[in-house]
């Protein structure tokens, strides 16, 4: 039988502040298959960042929890979860969160010289994922040298360089005009068809959640899949 990548069960997370319980999550499942690509979409303070988190093990859950590859994740000590984070999941944010004094090439290759691969072989697969995102001609261009859209592509490429089993990415056209939110929107989609990575992509965007192989929606504290009506959000 297919193991799922990642997979969580009757998640449930909650903040207390002070007095105040705020319920934000209330038993969240979820299995994604191997080269799987979704979305999650759902409104503003529905507790998808917070779910994101979860699942990317950079918050524990409450009750419930979160499997990788098949392996308890949430349950490891932090250590352990840094280390399989390291190992086996990317991700992307509204902000690039790339290294301003390092080149876009060197920027990709992190990762993969974190992971101890040889500086000229991280070179040049960073330089073959930067292709790929349509930046040959960029591959020296320091953050400030890029644009917004063009920062994305760099992060998203860091993210996948290393062929993590599944890349988390929370709002990556969130801080992008329209001009570079659709080109992050075409990249996704030719990426969908050609990395075997999986994504869960969490957006406000509906071009982008309707690139992704199908979409859930964050309410009332769950997961609810959606069919192919379109998105009134
Ligand atoms: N560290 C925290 N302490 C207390 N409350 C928090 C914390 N983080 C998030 N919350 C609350 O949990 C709820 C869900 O937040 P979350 O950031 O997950 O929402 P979201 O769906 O990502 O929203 P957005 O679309 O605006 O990014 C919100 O009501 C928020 O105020
Ligand atoms: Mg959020």
């Amino acid at each position: 039988m297919v193991k799922p990548v990642l997979e969580c069960f009757g998640v449930v997370k909650h903040y207390r502040q002070g007095p105040q319980t705020i319920e934000v999550l209330t038993g969240v499942d979820l299995q994604l298959f191997a080269g799987e690509h979704i979305a999650i979409v759902g409104s503003s303070g529905s507790g998808k960042s917070t779910l994101l988190n979860v699942l990317g093990g950079l918050d524990k859950p409450d009750k419930g929890r979160v499997d990788l590859l098949a392996q308890p994740f949430s349950s490891c000590s932090d250590n352990q979860r840094g280390r399989i984070r390291n190992q086996s999941l990317g991700f992307v944010y509204q902000f690039h969160h790339l290294l301003p004094e390092f080149s876009a090439v060197e920027n990709v290759a992190m990762p993969l010289l974190i992971a101890g691969v040889k500086r000229s072989q991280a070179l040049l697969s960073a330089e073959q994922m930067l292709t790929k995102v349509g930046l040959l001609q960029r591959v020296s261009h320091k953050p400030s040298e890029l644009s917004g859209g063009e920062r994305q592509r760099v992060a998203i490429a860091r993210a996948i360089v290393n062929q993590p089993a599944c890349v988390l990415m929370d709002e990556p056209t969130g801080n992008l005009d329209e001009k570079n939110a659709e080109s992050i929107q075409a990249l996704m989609k030719s990426l969908s068809r050609e990395v075997s990575t999986s994504f869960v992509v969490v957006t406000h965007d509906n071009k982008l959640a309707a690139t992704m192989d199908k979409t859930y929606h964050l309410s009332e504290g769950g997961l609810h899949l959606k069919g192919g009506e379109p998105d009134g959000l």
